[in-house]
């Protein structure tokens, strides 16, 4: 967490205090995380968490991808996207369907790497509009 939430704060949240960083399960130590490094800093960034809808039924949410701005459309989010994904489908253990709520502008980032859309766009206020997306594997 201590490399993760200044990256994800830069990225994610326009900076500010870094507990505006923190999803929900990262205090309890339920997520699980993965980074890419270059030169020893932390450059790219994503979190898998399990997760319960209302009902009770559970799933895979896929979220805080981030990559720093200057190392954009080089692949490194693609590639560590795919590791994460990968891992998680190797698992005896993972709790399907794997999801994420899509930034609109990510959308064709995530369609690559074999997520499709659900439904309508919707509006998270502060942060815009974004799209439910489910794996349904396929990676391009
Ligand atoms: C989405 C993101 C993690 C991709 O990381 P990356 O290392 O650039 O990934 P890759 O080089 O493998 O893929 C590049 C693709 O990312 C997408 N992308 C590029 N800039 C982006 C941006 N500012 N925001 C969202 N997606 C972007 C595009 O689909 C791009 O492909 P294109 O060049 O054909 O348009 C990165 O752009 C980012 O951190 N964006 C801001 C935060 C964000 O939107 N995160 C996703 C939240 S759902």
């Amino acid at each position: 967490m201590d490399e993760i939430l200044p990256l994800r704060s830069a990225v994610l949240r326009g900076g500010g205090p870094l507990e505006r960083a923190l999803l929900p399960g990262d205090a309890e130590g339920l997520g699980v995380h993965w980074g890419t490094w270059l030169g020893g800093l932390l450059v790219a960034c994503v979190s898998l968490y399990e997760v319960a809808s209302g009902d009770g039924v559970k799933s895979t949410q896929l979220r805080g991808m981030a990559t720093a701005p200057e190392l954009r459309n080089q692949g490194l989010g693609g590639a560590l996207l795919s590791v994460a994904i990968e891992d998680w489908e190797a698992r005896d253990d993972a709790v399907r369907p794997l999801w994420c709520n899509a930034r609109i502008r990510a959308v064709p980032f995530y369609e690559r790497h074999g997520f499709v859309g659900e439904g309508e766009p919707f509006v998270f206020p502060g942060v815009g509009e974004h799209l439910r997306m489910t794996y349904v594997g396929g990676s391009l």
